[in-house]
């Protein structure tokens, strides 16, 4: 192994420019530059390194006729050495032009090297190659990868984009507690024990949500945050435990104030991290419709295989499973496949098996061919059914209908699922192609059949349609709520809504969700309170900063758009976090661990 107990002094030469930015222009000019070696290359006489740094990598070449010295430095340099160097920059012949790089018109004939400091061999391969376990564990050297360069500094220009708009627009940033309360968004809190209130505990917020809407209480007409949120939930390619959201709250707005703000920093986002010029304004698609035709909130438009609804076609079957289905008043929909998109018949009984398996459904799907309809259920199929289906979903021939049968609110998703994964099957979504939109009209609440309750579809604080005030007792389940999310391609980028201002509304909310007004006061009372001395109506949205970063770099894992990722569990594999503690500590905090 090399020493690295040697502590090099610093050349006594300066740095005058980054590796990467040299150019043809620069001929002639005489550099000092800092970087590691990324390869090196021995010809027996002359010896190539690339030399990289955060601009991008250039050749060095050392000549032991014309600088001895460095090219023994040269000679024991190896991968990932930080090395310093002086020389001068000189137009390569022709012949060894590299047009892949942009500094491949020169190179660097080195005078002078120093080691300014040795790397360990090293334990992963700098690419995508490498596995990620490796790669989170060994963080540092990761980050050296252009792609992670590049990554990190899209998000920077990102969020830079966002902040040059809203200061514009008169928004005022303003920094909220990480050591609060819990905010419910719908996961579990960090928690963080209090030692000098023993037995207390701060919860990490899961947003800034209440402290954004009593900013507005407290005045501030226009806030946002580049705000850190912690949510203890399972984790997915698009999640993790701690993200960060551009969160907005404006006071007095209607829906399309608050859309016209968040599409305009989403432009000016684009405009700074990709130079790409977004259209204005996003269409809008209310939650019903995109259910209705996509079987997801969240809809990818770049392409069709919209979801059709067969129910009435199939109405007075003599298919027994379709009328015990029409019998219990459920629903029948499908996608037709366009005969170009064509199953074979093993992936439809593997199809078929999945929904067995998964969600105890089953799948029914007919081939319209000619002479006569094929599949399993073709021949349950009357006439008038067959020309109801062509109709409805305006058949040609050709086609295969997938149906799928079932109460509509566990049927569309599915079909939306499968809509999905037919997409990626014939690769059907374009990789450059952008497709916004708004969702609006989302419900109110759902219920839940796990806690036995209605829950808030946003969160507790958003506030209904004003149209709908009057279901609150008789038909909650029917209520509308003033909510939106911005989709791109199929993935949430944010969302938010209005909000209740007014006292009395929340608590009669905080009833529906099950809790009491006691309950409610205790855990709710300083928002209850501060609605109560003069709220002005507000409303606001957040954006997720890392899933915007995803689709701007392309990136297929949250992970790669974060310096310092968790693993799927929660972990942090280069420092080891979460860690245990010591019983001090733990005694201090009076905490008795269990398991
Ligand atoms: P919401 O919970 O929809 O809204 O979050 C807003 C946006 O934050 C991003 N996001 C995440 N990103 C990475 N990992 C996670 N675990 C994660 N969870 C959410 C998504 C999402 O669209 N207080 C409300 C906003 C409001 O009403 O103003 C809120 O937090 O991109």
């Amino acid at each position: 192994m090399p020493n690295n107990h040697q502590f090099s002094p610093l050349p006594p030469w300066p740095r005058t420019d980054y590796c990467g930015n040299l150019r043809e222009s620069d001929a002639g000019r005489e550099v000092g530059l800092w970087g590691w070696v990324a390869a090196r290359r021995d010809h027996g006489g002359l010896i190539f390194i690339d030399l990289r740094d955060r601009e991008g990598i250039v050749q060095l070449v050392f000549n032991p006729e014309r600088a001895a010295a460095a090219h023994r430095i040269a000679d024991q340099a190896r991968a990932e050495y930080y090395l310093a160097v002086r020389g001068a920059v000189v137009r390569r012949t022709p012949a060894t032009i590299n047009a892949e790089l942009p500094t491949g018109a020169i190179e660097i004939v080195v005078a002078q090297a120093q080691i300014l400091n040795p790397s360990w061999p090293m334990p992963l391969q700098l690419d995508e190659s490498a596995d990620e376990q490796l790669r989170l564990k060994y963080r540092y050297l990761d980050l050296r990868r252009p792609a992670m360069q590049r990554n990190l500094r899209t998000r920077h220009q990102a969020v830079r984009g966002a902040r040059e708009f809203l200061d514009g627009q008169g928004f005022v940033e303003i920094e909220t507690p990480i050591l609060w309360r819990a905010t419910p968004e719908g996961a579990r809190d960090y928690l963080v024990p209090s030692r000098v209130n023993p037995g207390r505990f701060y919860a990490l917020p899961q947003s800034p949500q209440l402290l954004k809407q009593i900013l507005m209480v407290g005045g501030f007409d226009r806030y946002y945050q580049i705000a850190r949120c912690f949510r203890d939930e399972d984790l997915r390619a698009n999640r993790q435990p701690e993200f960060t959201q551009i969160d907005i709250e404006m006071t007095g707005p209607r829906i399309e104030d608050v859309m016209a703000i968040g599409q305009g920093m989403m432009a000016s986002m684009f405009r700074r991290a990709a130079g790409i010029e977004l259209e204005l304004p996003f269409p809008r698609l209310e939650y019903e419709e995109a259910m209705e035709r996509f079987g997801s909130d969240k809809p990818d438009l770049r392409f069709g295989i919209e979801l059709r609804n067969f129910t009435s076609a199939f109405a007075g079957t003599q298919f027994r499973i379709f009328a015990d289905v029409l019998a219990r008043n459920e629903s029948i929909y499908g996608i037709a496949m366009p005969p170009d998109l064509q199953l074979a018949r093993r992936e439809l009984d593997e199809l078929a098996e999945s929904l067995r398996s998964r969600y105890s459904m089953g799948l029914a799907w007919v081939r319209v061919a000619e002479p006569d309809w094929q599949g399993p259920i073709a021949r349950h199929l009357s006439a008038t059914e067959r020309a109801r289906v062509t109709e409805t979903a305006a058949l040609k021939g050709g086609e295969t209908v997938l149906m799928v049968a079932g109460p509509a609110a566990n049927v569309r998703p599915v079909l939306g699922e499968i809509r999905l994964n037919l997409a990626a099957r014939f690769n059907l979504r374009k990789a450059d192609e952008r497709r916004f939109l708004w969702v609006t009209d989302f419900p109110l609440f759902e219920y839940s059949p796990e806690e036995r309750r209605l829950v808030s579809v946003n969160h507790p604080f958003t506030a209904p349609h004003p149209e709908d005030l009057g279901l609150l007792d008789s038909d909650p389940l029917a209520m509308h709520a003033l909510a939106y999310d911005l989709v791109l391609n199929g993935e949430e980028l944010g969302g938010g809504s209005i909000r209740i201002h007014n006292r009395e509304l929340q608590l009669r909310v905080f009833e529906k969700l099950g809790l009491t007004r006691e309950s409610a006061t205790e855990k709710f009372g300083f928002l209850l309170d501060a609605l109560s001395y003069g709220a002005p109506p507000h409303g606001g949205i957040a954006f997720g900063v890392e899933r915007i970063t995803m689709l701007l770099c392309g990136a297929d894992s949250i992970r790669d758009v974060m310096a310092f990722p968790k693993t799927q569990k929660a972990v942090d594999l280069m420092s080891g976090a979460p860690s245990e503690v010591g019983i001090e500590q733990l005694r201090e905090l009076g905490i008795k661990v269990i398991t």
